[in-house]
This record gives C-alpha cells, sequence and structure tokens, in this order.
C-alpha cells in the first residue's frame, strides 16, 4: 500500500456540508475515501484531455447571437479550422437572442479538447461544455 499523507484542508461550511451529502449518497465511507476517488477521477479526466487516442463527443455551446458583433463570424471559423474533426452540428435558436449549438466531434482527444477550449473560451460564450467519451 503506498504510504498515507495527511493534510489539512480549510473549506466552506456550506460547500463541506454539501459534500458531505454527496458522501452520503455516493456511499464513501468517509471524507478521505471521497477526496481520494474525486482527485483521481480529476487527474484521469486532465490525463485524457492530453490523450492522441481517438475520442468522440460533443461540444454544446450557449450564446447570444446579439453580444457581440464578430462572435457568430468567430465561432463558424473556429469550426472551420477543425472541419476535420466536425461530424455534424446542430444549431437551435432558443429565444430571439440565444443560440445552442451541439457539434459532434470525433478523432484525437487532444484536438477535440483545443478546439473545445477555443469555442468556449470565445468571449459572448455564456455556457459550454465538452462530452467526451471512447469510441467502441
Ligand atoms: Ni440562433
Amino acid at each position: 500500500m503506498a504510504r498515507l499523507v495527511r493534510f489539512g484542508v480549510s473549506i466552506d461550511r456550506d460547500l463541506l456540508k454539501q459534500f458531505d451529502k454527496l458522501i452520503a449518497r455516493r456511499r464513501y465511507v468517509n471524507r478521505s475515501e471521497a477526496i481520494r476517488d474525486l482527485l483521481r477521477e480529476k487527474l484521469a479526466g486532465l490525463e485524457l484531455r492530453r490523450s492522441a487516442a481517438k475520442a468522440v463527443g460533443a461540444v454544446t455551446i450557449v450564446y447570444n447571437h446579439h453580444a457581440a458583433h464578430e462572435l457568430s463570424h468567430r465561432l463558424t471559423d473556429l469550426q472551420h479550422d477543425y472541419a476535420d474533426l466536425i461530424r455534424s452540428s446542430v444549431h437551435v435558436h432558443l429565444t430571439r437572442e440565444d443560440c445552442l449549438e451541439v457539434i459532434v466531434v470525433g478523432g484525437p482527444t487532444h484536438r477535440i479538447v483545443e478546439f473545445s477550449d477555443s469555442l468556449i473560451g470565445t468571449k459572448g460564450v455564456r455556457h459550454g461544455r465538452l462530452s467526451l467519451t471512447v469510441p467502441r
């Protein structure tokens, strides 16, 4: 067994309360086990982001197409830059101003992440999420 190290953590009371609820829901035996598990999950996710292995997924973004003049053009340009990754996309006009786009992607994981980070990081994109999975 790996050597265990103890360390103290300062945490907001409300956040700790939520954490304890999560622990109960997921039936962790204690906080230490929950923290170890969440850390491993996070680290594995970060490792996956750098991988050259093939992945498939969907990038979801929400933006206000009136917010920034160049936003729609910028988002389209980005999609053309990464056209080799894109399998399909759906654009939904949510309201008069808000748009939702789901872009289905496939290819080397690190390129998908690069594309997704560029889209989500574009000024004016209000919400963005990448969902990744491994093709079978
Ligand atoms: Ni729209």
